[in-house]
């Protein structure tokens, strides 16, 4: 069946009654899968036949990596800059070379287009290239990559699938610039809109200077939301960025839903006076303040049980001087749990540490809201294409949360998704040590290559 389409296939009776015992399919699949049909044109690796071309998508991810590489090794390649720029470049030269009919919305996002042979939603898979400062050469790209990968299989087996299939690469996925995490699929979800076009990065320029040197026109922003409807599934292959799958040996994650995230950017106001002369007791230290408000973010996180997390990633001190008592501290609060309650009685709580530390401490510590991302459930019937995919290959599969953001959270508001999730090396990512080794990458992208086909096979039958 992976060989070729079911739609273009005498084996059509087979495909309808595995529609039929959807119920059922993982087993269905899994005799399809040992069918002679099913394997033709495929390479032949280990256990089962793999229809993406490894080696292929191997050079890709290296090329990727040479885009902003890091002497210690990892990138930088952050949203909205100079190196993802010429990335994308690479990108959109790839997705040409695949045939697919290429775009860029308003917003950044490049899609790639194949059509199908009905007039159906897309399938849509794909994840993002931006990177965090120092980040790996795996989180984002291997979806992405991969995503390319996938077509470039369906068109060396010259398979036809009914729904139409787009790749997407987002925009800005990490918001290391500006703040604003999954900015582009924020925007194509319809929940970030011109209020975004006015913030400001570290060299004072706009969103909006962004997007005109990505060769977009901010005055039509909203033109990249995509119609409710108008997706039959959004589909991400990532790294599982976290310890789980490598420590329990299984290949594949099945994402079962993504955490919520909410970010606010804080100032701790004292007053920056001379070292030697101010006694300590008249001092409005505003460093010493904030260390006190770093350690209560993480005391009251630590009070819940469960899975939540909370971070400080950095203090900013003013004047920065070391004979001079700082002034000014600025610091970015971010919490995330599966459930936004969590997430809302936490801040409440460290809102009233703060108050009482800025009492003690004799400052003022003013919070704003920076970036909110809702939770969001897997669909059961993408979950079911990843297990019957992975079950196809005889690759086991754990059910995991995401506790990173995802742009498949913001694909949730408008369309039924998942994500398939591969081993990250001892749990790192965020690091220049993220690794996934190369079979896991080929699992994953194998995995997808198949989940979309059976979507294509399942969905949107009148
Ligand atoms: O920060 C995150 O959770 C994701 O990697 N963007
Ligand atoms: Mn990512
Ligand atoms: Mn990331």
């Amino acid at each position: 069946m992976f060989a070729s389409h079911p739609a273009n296939r005498p084996a059509k009776k087979i495909v309808r009654n595995v529609r039929r015992i959807t119920s059922c399919l993982v087993p269905a699949i899994v005799c399809l899968a040992c069918s002679p049909s099913f394997l033709s044109g495929a390479q032949e690796t280990g256990l089962a036949k793999f229809h993406i071309d490894a080696q292929r998508l191997q050079g890709t991810l290296e090329k990727l990596s040479e885009f902003g590489r890091n002497p210690e090794g990892g990138v930088t390649r952050l949203g909205f800059s100079e190196t993802e720029l010429a990335a994308r470049e690479y990108v959109i030269g790839l997705m040409k070379q695949a045939g697919l009919q290429v775009r860029v919305d308003p917003a950044g996002n490049i899609f790639g287009l194949r059509p199908g042979s009905e007039k159906l939603p897309i399938l849509l898979f794909g994840s993002h290239i931006d990177s965090v400062l120092h980040g790996g050469n795996f989180d984002g790209a291997l979806g992405s990559m991969g995503a390319i990968e996938v077509i470039r299989a369906l068109n060396d087996l010259n398979v036809k699938t009914r729904h139409p299939l787009e790749v997407v690469i987002w925009t800005n996925e990490e918001g290391n610039h500006f703040g604003l995490t999954t900015l582009g699929s924020g925007v194509a979800a319809g929940q970030l809109g011109p209020e975004i076009l006015d913030r400001k990065d570290d060299q004072g320029l706009t969103l909006a200077d962004w997007l005109r040197r990505y060769g977009q026109d901010p005055a039509h922003l909203t033109d990249a939301r995509i119609p409710p409807g108008a997706v039959a599934a959004f589909l991400e292959l990532h790294i599982e960025q976290g310890p789980n799958l490598e420590e329990s040996n299984i290949p594949i994650g099945v994402v079962q839903g993504i955490v919520g995230l909410k970010r606010w950017m804080c100032v701790a106001t004292g007053f920056a006076n001379h070292a030697g002369t101010t006694p300590m007791n008249r001092r409005k230290d505003a460093l010493a303040a904030a260390a006190r408000d770093v350690l209560a973010v993480r005391d009251v996180v630590r009070a819940e049980s469960g899975r939540q997390v909370g971070t400080v990633g950095y203090v900013k001190v003013e004047p920065g001087a070391v004979n001079i008592i700082p002034g000014r501290a600025e610091f970015p609060v971010e919490l995330r749990d599966l459930d936004a309650a969590v997430i809302d009685r936490m801040w409440q709580q460290i809102q009233e540490r703060f108050h009482a530390i800025d009492k003690e401490e004799n400052v003022e510590t003013s919070c704003t809201p920076l970036d909110d991302a809702e939770p969001a459930s897997a669909d059961p019937a993408v979950k079911g294409a990843i297990y019957a995919a992975a079950k196809s290959l005889n690759l086991s599969t754990m059910d995991l949360p995401s506790g990173a953001v995802q742009d498949a959270q913001k694909m949730a508001k408008i369309a039924p998704m998942s994500m398939i999730f591969v081993p990250s090396r001892g749990g790192i990512s965020h690091s220049p040590q993220e690794f996934t080794s190369w079979p896991d990458a080929a699992n994953g992208v194998e995995v997808l290559y198949r989940a979309v086909l059976l979507l294509d096979d399942q969905l949107n039958h009148r």
